[in-house]
């Protein structure tokens, strides 16, 4: 073997073939992999959409969960009226993408982001939150610097005590804030509570939605009694949207998850008016069996986000079991004395948490019966400014 020189070529070291590609059975899909089961997929976006029509108020779809235009592409293909990012930069792959009206619902950080979004809102349509009045005074200055206009929403507190307003009074006060900039465009309030969301029983999670809803109603209701309309009242998340929906008080929704359904979503009872179906999971191949009382797998740490837990072997009610994530490795037991997983075997996991675990692949393979289908960048992977 020669030594190692600074003079071989990096042409010599040739990247092995990608993991999957269209047409390839899904069986040959190298491993570990984000795989999408299109039809879930499809089913489940179908729901959401059919639901909010239904209940006459817009879905606004948060890209946050899964950070690939091509999954809000389909997203608007159904009718969803734009997305939500909930970081300045994560909006680009998606405005590059030809997606052209986007909610960052959250505050900015600095007023650098503020800039990026002025400029990016030349050519697209792009509100994001505030809660302070120098969050009012950075967008204003940004949009007069590109000569183009932000829309605003004010963000109130519902109830999960993270960003926005406590009350009416200090709403009306950054509303009026807002009102002489010509550059900027109040659309209205912002009302999300992350909190009730996975609330496991459905009961319980309905009645604190519902009283959420309701305290966003009154800030709306002292609103309009100080002579002010909020055209748009947008929050919800997977586990509320289904109460946020029939509340009335919304008038645009922004779930993520519900078109994935990761295992910690799929802890929640939910209602029988509003199911989603597991559709992501993470392909992992058994690596090691050497020790006998446990197979190892492919994907650990860097693969599966362990930060609303265990990952579960699919499918359910059989006797295998991920036990524990090193960085590269995952344990895998049997119960009942059942038969580990032979050495090469591939499995799959549905992952704990949706959204961080997209943050840690490059791409969505998307099968169809036994065949992929598409292969889709996780263009936004990363994008955490
Ligand atoms: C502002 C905001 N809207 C909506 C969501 C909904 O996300 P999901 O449906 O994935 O729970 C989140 C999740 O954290 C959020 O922070």
């Amino acid at each position: 073997m020669p030594a190692p020189s600074s003079a071989v070529s990096s042409a010599a070291f040739a990247p092995p073939p990608p993991a999957a590609r269209p047409g390839q059975p899904l069986a040959a899909v190298d491993t570990p992999a984000l795989l999408l089961d299109l039809d879930a997929f499809e089913r489940n976006l179908d729901r959401m959409q059919a639901a909010a029509e239904a209940s006459g108020v817009r879905l606004r779809p948060h890209a946050k969960a899964h950070k690939c235009p091509d999954v809000a592409r389909a997203q608007l293909a159904r009718g969803a009226v734009g997305i939500c990012c909930q970081k300045a930069s994560e909006a680009l792959p998606f405005l590059q993408a030809g997606i052209g009206d986007i909610l960052v619902s959250n505050q900015l950080a600095s007023p650098a982001k503020a800039a990026w979004l002025a400029q990016w809102a030349r050519h697209a349509r792009i509100a994001v939150c505030v809660d302070d009045a120098a969050q009012v005074d950075a967008l204003s200055a940004a949009a007069d610097a590109a000569g183009s206009t932000l829309g605003v929403l004010v963000e109130i507190d519902i109830g999960q005590g993270r960003c926005g307003v406590a009350d009416a009074d200090a709403a009306l006060r950054l509303i009026e804030r807002i009102a002489p900039h010509a550059g900027l465009d109040f659309l209205g309030l912002q009302a999300y509570h992350g909190g009730l969301q996975h609330l496991r029983g459905c009961a319980q999670r309905r009645a604190q939605a519902l009283a959420a809803a309701e305290r966003a109603g009154r800030v709306v209701a002292a609103l309009e009694r100080a002579g002010v309309r909020c055209a748009t009242v947008t929050g919800g998340g997977t586990g509320s949207v289904e109460f946020d929906l029939e509340s009335g008080v919304y008038t645009e929704v922004q779930p993520g998850s519900y078109a994935f359904m990761d295992r910690d979503y799929a802890d929640n009872e939910r209602g029988e008016a509003l199911r989603f179906e597991h559709a992501l999971f993470v392909a992992t191949a058994v690596m090691s069996t050497a020790a006998g009382t446990h197979a190892v797998v492919d994907a650990g740490l860097k693969s599966l986000a362990l930060d609303s837990g265990l990952p579960a072997v699919w499918p359910p009610g059989g006797a295998l079991r991920y036990l524990q994530a090193n960085d590269e490795h995952g344990l895998v037991g049997a119960e009942g004395g059942a038969p580990l997983p032979p050495l090469g075997s591939v499995l799959r996991l549905v992952p704990g948490h949706c959204d961080p675990t997209f943050n840690l692949h490059d791409e969505i393979v998307g099968w169809r019966g036994d065949t992929v289908e598409c292969v889709w960048p996780v263009a936004a992977r990363g994008l955490a400014r």
